[in-house]
């Protein structure tokens, strides 16, 4: 069910990315906008190197734009006029894909949580054994949020399971207590019966916090159980956004239904539509005139070869960048 739009916690607009390489200018994210409300979680898809994760990079203040701007609870983060415009990202806090890379295996697990909290909340407690009793009291609270204890506290690492370690990786994100939550394939990788428990415990988080999150998926079946809207990307671009229902039961750019087509059946019969995803070219170009999915499009026009489409959205906040879309009335 989509959620009432009341008030946006982030506000991208036109958001950029240029990585130059030897072989030139490479646009990562190009012209990115979108909108997230309070407690309202947004997936990001699109295949392999369509920028999903140098986007949220740039939320999170890892990586520079080169234009655009960021808004956070009207808070600007990044505005491309702005020489001077610090990336303060607090109130942001990510989970990557391999919890195993993303947590130092040196660090114990009371003090990999502990690290992300906010100094002036333990310092008002006197004593050192006082701040120590409340640090490790205060990560037991999140580590039971994850479905954790009191056990796993003096534990380093290398003695958790993927699937414990991504449990880890996100009470230390929730101890940042951050209006925003950004999951870059959280799932990714993990075994699939891990995959479903750590997809149950994040749906059960999200209703349970009420977070506003930007959810990075491949897989299409995890982003319609946990997703209010979707944003589809395909090289840098934003091609459809809306409600997850809209998107997938009445997709209306090419490039989506192609995503869709392209998820493996059960059913032997069922055939696909594009037989791959598979970039053609190359995809080292800078800002093209056409429509960035025109090489790949099975109804490409030359209308389509000598314009890009512009993004527009219709009712319901359902957009999409496609001079032919498809029809809205298909299942
Ligand atoms: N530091 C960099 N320098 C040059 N190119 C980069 C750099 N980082 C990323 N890229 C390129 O930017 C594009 C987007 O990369 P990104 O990691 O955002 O993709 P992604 O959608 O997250 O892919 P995946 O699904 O595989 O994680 C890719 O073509 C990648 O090669
Ligand atoms: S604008 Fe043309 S090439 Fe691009 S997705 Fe639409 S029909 Fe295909
Ligand atoms: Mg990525």
């Amino acid at each position: 069910m989509t959620k009432p739009v009341t008030n946006h916690t982030l506000k991208v607009r036109e958001l950029e990315k240029v990585y130059h390489t030897r072989m030139g200018p490479f646009i990562a994210v190009n012209k990115v906008s979108l909108d997230i409300a309070d407690g309202e979680v947004l997936a990001i898809v699109g295949e392999s190197g369509c920028g999903k994760s140098t986007l949220s990079r740039l939320l999170i203040g890892l990586d520079q734009a080169d234009g655009g701007e960021i808004r956070f609870n009207d808070r600007v983060l990044y505005r491309a006029s702005d020489a001077h415009a610090s990336h303060r990202n607090d109130g942001i806090a990510i989970v990557f894909q391999d919890p195993f890379s993303s947590l130092n295996p040196k660090m114990r697990v009371v003090d990999l949580v502990a690290e992300a909290f906010r100094p002036t909340k333990l310092s008002a407690i006197k004593g050192w054994r006082g701040r120590r009793v409340t640090r490790r009291k205060r990560v037991v609270e999140y580590l039971n949020l994850v479905g954790l204890d009191e056990t796993h506290l003096d534990r380093f690492p290398h003695e958790f399971s993927g699937g414990q370690l991504q449990r880890i990786a996100l009470a230390r994100a929730l101890a940042q207590e951050p209006g925003l939550l950004i999951l870059d394939e959280p799932t990714a990788a993990l075994d699939v019966s891990v995959q479903a428990q750590i997809l149950m415990l994040l749906k059960e988080l999200q209703q349970r916090l009420a977070l506003s999150m930007v959810f990075i998926s491949h897989n299409l079946g995890s982003v319609a159980f946990i997703a209010d809207r979707i944003m589809v990307m395909y090289l840098g671009h934003r091609v459809e956004a809306g409600p997850t229902r809209k998107v997938l039961d009445h997709t209306r750019h090419h490039y989506t239904r192609a995503l869709i087509e392209a998820v493996p059946s059960i059913n032997p019969h069922r055939k696909r539509r594009v037989s791959t995803l598979v970039p053609r070219g190359s995809i080292l170009r800078p800002a093209s005139r056409s429509c960035v999915f025109a090489d790949r499009c099975p109804a490409a026009t030359d209308d389509c070869r000598q314009h890009a489409p512009s993004f527009t959205e219709g009712p319901g906040g359902h957009g999409f960048a496609c001079f032919h879309p498809l029809s809205e009335t298909q299942p």
